[in-house]
C-alpha cells in the first residue's frame, strides 16, 4: 500500500484562500437569490394595486411588521437617522428621504452604504449588506420608515393593534 506524506495533500495559502472567498462569494449569492424570491413571493400574493401600501396603520396602531421596523430602525439606524427618522446633524431625516427615493433606491443605499466625497465632512452611510438582522428585517424597516414619511404613523413607540392601551 503506498505511503503518502502530508505535504501530499496539504492545500497552498493561495488555493486556501481562494476556496475560503469562492465559498464567501457563493454565501452571499445565495443570500440574494433568497432575498430576490421572497420579494417575488411577495409580490405575487400583494392584491392587484400597485399602489399598494407597504405597511398596516390602523387607528394610530401597527401591525408586527410595522412594529418590528420600529425596532430594527432604534437597534441599527437611530444612532445616526435620529428618533423616529427625523434626522441629525450627522444623517438626512429619512421621513423626508422616503418622500422622493424608490424601494428600490433605499434598498441599494442601505445594502451597500454610501459616501458624500464632495462635502468636507466625510459623512459615511455604512453598508449593511453583511448584517442579517438589517438585511432580514429591511422589508420591516422600510414599512415603518414609510408610514413616518406618509405622515401615516406620528413620532414615538408605536402601539400595536391588539395591545390594550395601558
Ligand atoms: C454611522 C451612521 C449611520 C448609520 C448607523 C445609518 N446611516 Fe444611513 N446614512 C448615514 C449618512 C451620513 C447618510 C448620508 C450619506 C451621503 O451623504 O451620501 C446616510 C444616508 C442614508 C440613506 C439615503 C438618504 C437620502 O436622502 O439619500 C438611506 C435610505 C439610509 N441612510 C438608510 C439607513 C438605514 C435604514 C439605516 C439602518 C439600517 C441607516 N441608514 C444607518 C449614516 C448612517
Amino acid at each position: 500500500m503506498p505511503r503518502y506524506r502530508l505535504a501530499d495533500f496539504a492545500m497552498s495559502d493561495k488555493k486556501a484562500g481562494l476556496l475560503i472567498s469562492t465559498a464567501f462569494a457563493a454565501t452571499f449569492l445565495l443570500g440574494v437569490s433568497a432575498l430576490a424570491l421572497s420579494e417575488n413571493a411577495r409580490a405575487d400574493s400583494a392584491p392587484a394595486e400597485s399602489d399598494a401600501k407597504p405597511y398596516i396603520v390602523q387607528n394610530g396602531r401597527v401591525d408586527h411588521h410595522v412594529f418590528n421596523g420600529y425596532r430594527r430602525y432604534g437597534d441599527n439606524c437611530l444612532r445616526c437617522h435620529g428618533p423616529d427618522g427625523a434626522g441629525s446633524s450627522y444623517a438626512p431625516a429619512l421621513v423626508d428621504s422616503l418622500k422622493h427615493m424608490t424601494k428600490e433606491q433605499f434598498e441599494n443605499t442601505v445594502i451597500n452604504g454610501r459616501q458624500d466625497v464632495n462635502t468636507a465632512n466625510q459623512n459615511v452611510m455604512p453598508a449593511f449588506g453583511l448584517n442579517p438582522d438589517v438585511v432580514e428585517n429591511l422589508d420591516d424597516i422600510y414599512g415603518y420608515l414609510k408610514a413616518r414619511s406618509d405622515g401615516a404613523l406620528g413620532r414615538g413607540r408605536p402601539k400595536q393593534i391588539g395591545d390594550d392601551d395601558n
